[in-house]
């Protein structure tokens, strides 16, 4: 519809192309509905604060909290900070012990009254998300992704295909696993400055370089957001950029996971 100038004022439509998804994290769990067609929350995203200790049932409950925030009763997306492999959780480096065995879509499915679920590793989520609609959306070939935090995760995609649970925070270098090398935690526990912490950084960038030749690193996590403060001083050969949808990669990666019927 045009006015009397020829402007358009048909107002714009609202998004249908939606979905759900819940990123569960160290310290929260946090959920949201998602635009498929544009990457971003339509609305707030809501948080509860990760119970501890951090057991299966406990963060179902949680779960259960954010989605019925919300009123949703379709698929959900959700996130975990370990491997799954056949609807199974295989290790928890940073999480509660007790999810290392457990079905977690048979957990989730339960919690949420049969629903259907897709359960898959933060990293990877937000490797999809950043890959599809944040600072890999550009990039042709192999681009990594790495979340900076409690520990390191890590996605590898190729032209927005995923390699899941590549798990390079545990690759050992130095003597050392990576995450326990240059995880944004190591940096603040030693109090070191963002000089020190970007010299073993790039040590662990400059491995990974060597190894899978990617075109770009994506890095998020709380300490992305600082990014132009430590960037630079990385010596590493290939481009480094900040993540782009900051604290809702995880979310839009879960949602885009559900929707694409995802089991890694
Ligand atoms: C876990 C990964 C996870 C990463 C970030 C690592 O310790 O092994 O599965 O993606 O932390 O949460």
């Amino acid at each position: 519809m045009t006015d009397a100038e020829g402007t358009s004022t048909a107002r714009p439509s609202a998004p249908t192309n939606l979905a759900f998804g819940v990123d569960v994290g160290g310290s929260g769990i946090k959920g949201g509905v998602v635009d498929l067609d544009t990457g971003e929350l339509v609305g707030e995203r809501f948080k509860v604060l990760t119970p501890q200790p951090s057991t299966p049932d406990a963060v179902a409950g949680g779960v259960v909290e954010v989605v019925e925030h919300f009123d949703w009763t379709g698929p959900v997306g959700l996130t975990l900070p370990g491997v799954i492999t056949d609807a199974t959780m295989r290790t928890a480096a940073n999480i509660d012990k007790g999810w290392i065995g457990t079905d977690v879509y048979e957990l989730f499915g339960k919690a949420l009254g049969g629903r259907q679920v897709s359960v898959l590793n933060d990293a990877d989520a937000a490797g999809m998300a950043e890959d599809r609609f944040g600072a890999g959306a550009d990039v042709d070939g192999v681009v990594m992704l790495l979340t900076l935090g409690t520990g390191i995760g890590s996605a590898i995609l190729i032209n927005g295909t995923l390699v899941p649970n590549t798990e390079l925070g545990h690759m050992v270098i130095d003597g050392k696993e990576a995450e326990h090398m240059a995880s944004s935690k190591v940096k603040e526990d030693k109090d070191w400055s963002y000089h020190k912490w970007a010299g073993k950084l790039s040590t662990v960038l400059e491995t990974y370089e060597a190894l899978f030749w990617p075109k770009l690193f994506i890095v998020g996590g709380g300490i992305s957001r600082k990014a132009d403060k430590w960037v630079p001083m990385l010596s590493n050969s290939t481009p480094v950029v900040a993540a782009t949808l900051r604290n809702t990669a995880g979310i839009v990666g879960a949602a885009m996971a559900v929707d694409a019927g995802l089991r890694t």
